[in-house]
């Protein structure tokens, strides 16, 4: 078996119509594995991404719905690999941030990656193989000013995975975070047009550039695969050393 080879193993790349979710589907394809492609409501936007990405499959459901994860399990069946990846931010001063953006934020980003560890890791644990990846954000490290719920729903995924990887890990599921910076998406492409707020966002990444989605493909293929059986309860940025 090669390197990074998926063959034969099932993967679900939630919020995979697009973005860095979009270039993690295309790679887990290119590697050899069946993959589920997941989109919020259109069902023509996730059958695009499937065909773009090389992905068998495409599901939708809306995370902000508390049996989300449950009608997600029943359409799928069990996963060897799921990359948590769904996440929504809403920019308010602190002051702010009212009751409803607080749980739509907390409960798209936290409960249901809680709720999607819950339904698809007892199958890994019963296979002794598996693979769950939560994409958190440098915003654990570095939060914006802007983003006071969404950096702390990505601190609370980070502890949620490492008390889970803790338990897991013996039999043979591996429960990690993967860290992105500042990645080119349609999420920011509004807010990166701006030439000003670029510069102000650039100038605080020491590589001096923010990367493509495709930048992320490597380091979450490494959590995915069999090269990556050591990796544990930990976290991979991807930032350009944006979190020192
Ligand atoms: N881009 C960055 O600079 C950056 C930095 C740090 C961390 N991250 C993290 O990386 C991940 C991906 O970011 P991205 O920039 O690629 O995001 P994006 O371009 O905004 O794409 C978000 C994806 O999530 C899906 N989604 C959104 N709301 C949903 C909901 N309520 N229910 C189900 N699915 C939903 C979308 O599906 P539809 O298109 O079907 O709505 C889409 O596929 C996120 O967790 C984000 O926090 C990104």
């Amino acid at each position: 078996m090669g390197m990074f080879d998926l063959t034969g193993k099932r993967a679900l790349v939630t919020g995979s119509t697009q973005g860095i979710g979009l270039a993690a589907a295309k790679a887990l394809a290119a590697h050899g594995a069946e993959v589920w492609v997941h989109g919020s409501r259109s069902e023509e936007k996730a059958r695009r991404a499937m065909e773009e990405s090389g992905a068998q499959h495409f599901v939708i459901a809306d995370f902000s719905k508390p049996d989300a994860a449950e009608k997600l399990f029943q359409a799928t069946g069990p996963m060897d690999i799921v990359i948590s990846n769904v996440s929504v931010q809403i920019r308010a001063d602190w002051q702010n941030i009212t009751p409803e953006d607080y749980e739509f934020q907390m409960n798209v980003n936290f409960r249901t990656n809680l709720a999607l560890m819950q339904k698809y890791i007892p199958p890994m644990q019963e296979k002794h193989w598996g693979r769950f990846v939560a994409v958190g954000s440098v915003q654990q490290y570095k939060p914006h000013v802007q983003m006071a719920v969404y950096a702390a729903s990505k601190c609370a995924i980070q502890s949620l995975v490492e008390n889970v990887a803790k338990q897991v890990a013996k039999d043979g599921v591996n429960v990690n975070t993967f860290l992105p910076g500042v990645i080119r998406t349609p999420r920011n492409e509004g807010a990166l047009a701006d030439k000003e707020y670029e510069a102000k966002v650039l100038a605080a990444i020491p590589a001096g550039y923010a990367a493509e989605a495709e930048d992320c493909a490597g380091p979450l293929l490494l959590l995915c695969s069999e090269q990556g059986r050591y990796i544990v309860g930990t976290s991979i940025t991807a930032d350009g050393g944006m979190h020192l």
